[in-house]
């Protein structure tokens, strides 16, 4: 959600920048725009749309010869995605770029009027230029604290100061920003993704710090101009980790993954369950995340009550961060997020340490706000996700929940070799699955013309619908309702129409004949309905049938054949698949 990239340095600046901007086009954007700086002018290009049409207007345009330069995607929040609204915004002598929200504009506004300064955009970030510029006397590291102490909201911000032509600034709250240091050339961008062709040393910005770029040297100056010694983290992007290998799609590249990000992430554990934390303290669990990360929680909270004893909730964390919650000493709070930057489950971790509870983390990517902050971080091996919609990432979210599980039951479970021996044989499995893809393909066929479709199944199943709906709604644009299915009758069965495609979900042998019944139901007024279970459940040779595994297992089966229904559908119906619209892969917004 809104990128950012800045530049100093000797090469061509634009390209640098527009280099940027494209491997950040994933966190989701709807305009874009670079500013470009020499000794004399400060030169802005700004378009709606996608990178390509802004990268356009640049080629048709006399470009001054830059030797920094600042960039940005936009997902808008205060005020529509037009050319105006886009970023770079210049008021006075600062020019910048912003990701995040600021929630005293209005009042931030208002000041800045009485003082005689005029706004052209609706946006929050104009109102932070206009800000710093009024407090730019001669020191711009004086004007960016003041500033700051004004805002209440989350920033990242790029500054270019039109005094300081030898420098670039950077500062954050609540929203990323990081360092990319190369020879003769500094860097600042929201994540890595926009960098690794240029460097694989970082610094991560810390809150309070600002980042004064030269070509030369990259300095960290705390409150009372205090120096701060950075901390340069090298870390490297394998090359089968970059682009999409050949694939048409980010979105099949990740899933077609799977099996090997699988065996990855569990093989540690299976070789030594005691890498995974000791939970059989805690006396109640609550798992806060967002989208699928949530409901990868959801199947977390059904196994974990389940085969553990330990009451458990998950909750979506936009809501849970506003709750009473009800702690007692023995809770462990667990957040779940693929990029570790989701600004509601940072809110909800902060809150949870605030309040002195334990926090857990599931998370992706290991240089993130949670995986830093967190008290115990627990890493999936998924590598970058660039798909807007998660696939990888949620899979092995699942499995180290299906692990966390397992480990709790293991001493009361009738026969745990055989569920360690599902473990292990499951990255084969899926990759088996996965392998089958023109099934899916032939299923797409069947449902890429509607324009509705549901989800029904019980308990971990319907978990597993939830993520089977969100996934087919986001990328194909086809209306979809998990449901559990016992509840269908109690009102949502009016919108079956003939032809509707329903999914039913079965894992659960003492759930069969329940779920079956429901999809009966649906089937006898006009439903086209398509059970996927395991082999041995199997209610008819329509089925589309999965090995029969554990519980523990099973559900790592069923996901892919999800996702690719999800992806041969938006493939069908001309979708942009990895960046569906108005979404963003990272929101770091409330
Ligand atoms: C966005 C993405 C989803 C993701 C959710 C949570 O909505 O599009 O795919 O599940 O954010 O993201 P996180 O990085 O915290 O897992």
């Amino acid at each position: 959600m809104c990128g950012i990239v800045g530049y100093i340095g000797k090469k061509n600046v634009k390209d640098v920048l527009l280099t940027g901007l494209k491997a950040l086009e994933y966190r989701g954007y709807d305009s874009a725009g670079i500013a470009l700086r020499n000794d004399d002018e400060i030169q802005i290009i700004k378009n709606t749309g996608r990178i390509k049409k802004l990268e356009q207007k640049i080629n048709q345009t006399k470009l001054i010869k830059a030797t920094s330069g600042i960039a940005h995607t936009r997902w808008a929040t205060h005020g529509e995605a037009n050319i105006t609204n886009a970023h770079p915004h210049q008021v006075g002598k600062i020019t910048l770029v912003h990701n995040g929200i600021i929630e005293n504009m209005e009042e931030l506004k208002t000041k800045l009027l009485n003082k005689g300064y005029e706004f052209k955009t609706e946006t929050d970030t104009e109102v932070v230029a206009a800000l710093i510029d009024s407090y730019l006397d001669n020191d711009i590291i004086d004007a960016l604290y003041k500033a700051v102490d004004d805002i209440v909201g989350s920033y990242a911000l790029g500054i270019i100061s039109e005094d300081d032509k030898e420098h670039l600034y950077a500062l954050r709250k609540d929203s990323p920003l990081l360092l990319g240091i190369g020879q003769e050339e500094n860097f600042f961008a929201s994540d890595l993704t926009a960098l690794t062709d240029y460097t694989n040393k970082f610094i991560f910005l810390e809150e309070g710090e600002i980042a004064k770029l030269s070509q030369n040297k990259i300095e960290l100056i705390g409150a009372n101009h205090t120096q701060i010694a950075p901390e340069i983290k090298e870390i490297n992007i394998e090359e089968s980790e970059k682009g999409k290998q050949g694939y048409e799609h980010f979105m099949l590249k990740e899933i077609m993954e799977e099996p090997v990000v699988l065996e990855k992430t569990i093989k540690p554990y299976l070789n030594n369950l005691d890498l995974l934390p000791d939970l059989s303290t805690y006396k109640q669990i609550h798992i806060v995340a967002c989208g699928s990360a949530m409901y990868a929680g959801l199947i977390g909270k059904y196994l974990i009550e389940k085969y553990a004893g330990i009451p458990c909730t998950a909750e979506v964390a936009s809501e849970y961060r506003y709750k009473n919650n009800i702690y007692d000493r023995k809770t462990l709070v667990i957040l779940v997020s693929q990029s570790g930057e989701t600004a509601d489950t940072i809110a909800a971790m902060r809150e949870a340490k605030k309040q002195g509870i334990t926090t857990m983390a599931i998370v992706n990517v290991k240089t993130s706000t949670i995986a830093r902050e967190v008290d115990i971080p627990l890493f999936i091996e998924a590598g970058p996700e660039i798909a807007v919609a998660t696939t990888k990432a949620y899979l092995l979210q699942v499995a180290l929940f299906s692990l966390i599980a397992f480990k709790l039951a293991k001493n009361n479970l009738e026969n745990p070799d055989k569920i360690l021996k599902d473990f292990e044989k499951i990255p084969r499995i899926v990759k088996e699955i996965l392998d089958k893809r023109e099934n899916y393909k032939e299923i797409a066929n069947q449902i890429y013309q509607n324009e509705n479709a549901f989800f029904i199944g019980r308990q971990m199943d319907f978990a597993i619908c939830e993520e089977g709906s969100l996934k087919l709604k986001e990328v194909s644009y086809i209306h979809c309702e998990a449901k559990e299915a016992g509840e269908l009758k109690h009102g949502t069965i009016s919108l079956i129409n003939k032809g509707m495609p329903v999914f039913g979900i079965i894992t659960d042998e003492n759930l069969r004949d329940k779920t079956l019944a429901n999809i009966k139901e649906v089937e006898s007024r006009g439903a086209k309905t398509f059970i996927i279970t395991t082999d041995k459940l199997k209610t008819s040779d329509k089925d589309i049938t999965v090995p029969n595994t554990s519980a523990f297992t099973v559900v790592l089966e069923i996901v892919p054949i999800l996702q690719l229904i999800a992806y041969e559908t938006a493939k069908l119906r001309g979708c942009d698949i990895d960046k569906p619209k108005n979404l963003a892969k990272s929101v770091t917004v409330e």
